[in-house]
């Protein structure tokens, strides 16, 4: 409740002072008879722990760094002006510049970025990062374009797995429990072929939907683990690494169209400076959490993932066969997954 009052009188502040900048127009000086700098705000859904706040800092500084005499660059971390999909809204209708959020979020805005839901769609951790590096991604991220988003750059956050109250040794251990997914069309049909009942909720109120008993568990990478603290209400933590989903910076189209080519690249540099240390800090955060949810008495279980894998084999299929907008990514994804193709 405090959270979401604190939430609510943040989000008018902000939209009031939008209000007052474009009334009181661009000329507009500060006391000290300087010209008002331009806020820049950025949304995530993470904590100040988390690899993305580090990268987003570092945008910050960047910009700053830069073009600090016309941009101030703002980052609320924690869900502070609401949950993913709340941050897109407020990005689309330009009451904030930027949101971190992951791919499944987007897919009401693109359908294209369905493919990152498909369990299993990445065969190796190289494929994933190959893909994800190319340019080809440039031209999904101008998907988006005409709903007022554009997608800047991504963010690793490792392989999803499910978590919960009690152990899953095998698929079979889902039949029956309620596993919360992210608020996605493809995440609730990928949860129910592998015969959980999906649950989809925002991130910040999973804790509360374990705790209280609302649900049965989750997925998603360690970090939930530690950095929402899910190791307090699900001990058990199953490596079933059904999806490599990232995380994207999504902008407010108009903003960065109205940049000049100077401060576009900027804001560029921004960006690929911030991946590149989120993606460095991955791997460490990764572990400390491991450690950390171990000492909290979490058990990590290695099932056999085959068994995992045959359960959802139709569903990449019957995705293709409803969406052809996936298809063109998707046989891209195939060329890199076969590059990368482990020989035994
Ligand atoms: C990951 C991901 C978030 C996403 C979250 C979720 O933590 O980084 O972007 O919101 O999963 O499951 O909602």
């Amino acid at each position: 409740m405090k959270k979401n009052h604190i939430r609510r009188l943040l989000v008018s502040a902000i939209c009031i002072s939008i209000s007052a900048s474009a009334l009181s127009g661009c000329g507009s000086l500060d006391q000290d008879g300087s010209a008002k700098k331009r806020i820049v705000r950025i949304a995530l859904s993470q904590a100040e722990s988390h690899p993305e706040y580090e990268g987003a800092v570092k945008f910050k500084e960047y910009v700053e760094s830069e073009l600090g005499d016309k941009y101030e660059v703002q980052i609320f971390p924690n869900e502070l002006l609401g949950s993913q999909t709340k941050a897109i809204e407020l990005t689309q209708t330009g009451a904030i510049d930027f949101t971190i959020a992951g791919t499944p979020n987007l897919e009401i805005f693109a359908d294209v970025y369905e493919v990152f839901s498909m369990p299993y769609l990445f065969t190796s951790e190289e494929a994933y990062f190959a893909v994800m590096d190319d340019d080809y991604m440039k031209t999904v991220y101008e998907s988006t374009k005409d709903t007022g988003l554009q997608v800047v750059t991504w963010y690793n956050v490792g392989t999803r797995n499910f978590y919960a109250k009690e152990a899953i040794e095998t698929p079979d251990d889902l039949k029956g429990l309620k596993i919360r997914v992210q608020q996605s069309p493809a995440s609730v049909k990928m949860a129910q072929a592998f015969g959980a009942a999906a649950s989809p909720m925002s991130f910040g109120e999973v804790y509360t939907a374990i705790q209280q008993g609302v649900i049965d568990g989750a997925e998603n990478n360690q970090l939930a683990l530690t950095d929402n603290k899910h190791d307090e209400v699900a001990k058990y933590f199953t490596y079933s690494k059904h999806q490599m989903i990232p995380d994207v910076l999504i902008g407010n189209y108009k903003f960065l169209d109205e940049l000049s080519d100077e401060e576009r690249a900027v804001f560029e540099e921004a960006a690929r400076i911030s991946t590149e240390t989120e993606v460095n800090a991955w791997n460490q955060k990764e572990s400390e959490a491991i450690a950390t949810a171990e000492e909290m008495g979490v058990t990590f279980i290695e099932p056999d993932i085959q068994l995992f894998k045959e359960k959802v084999a139709n569903v990449q299929q019957e995705m293709l066969d409803k969406n052809e907008n996936i298809t063109e990514l998707y046989d891209f994804i195939q060329l890199y997954n076969a590059k990368y193709e482990v020989s035994e």
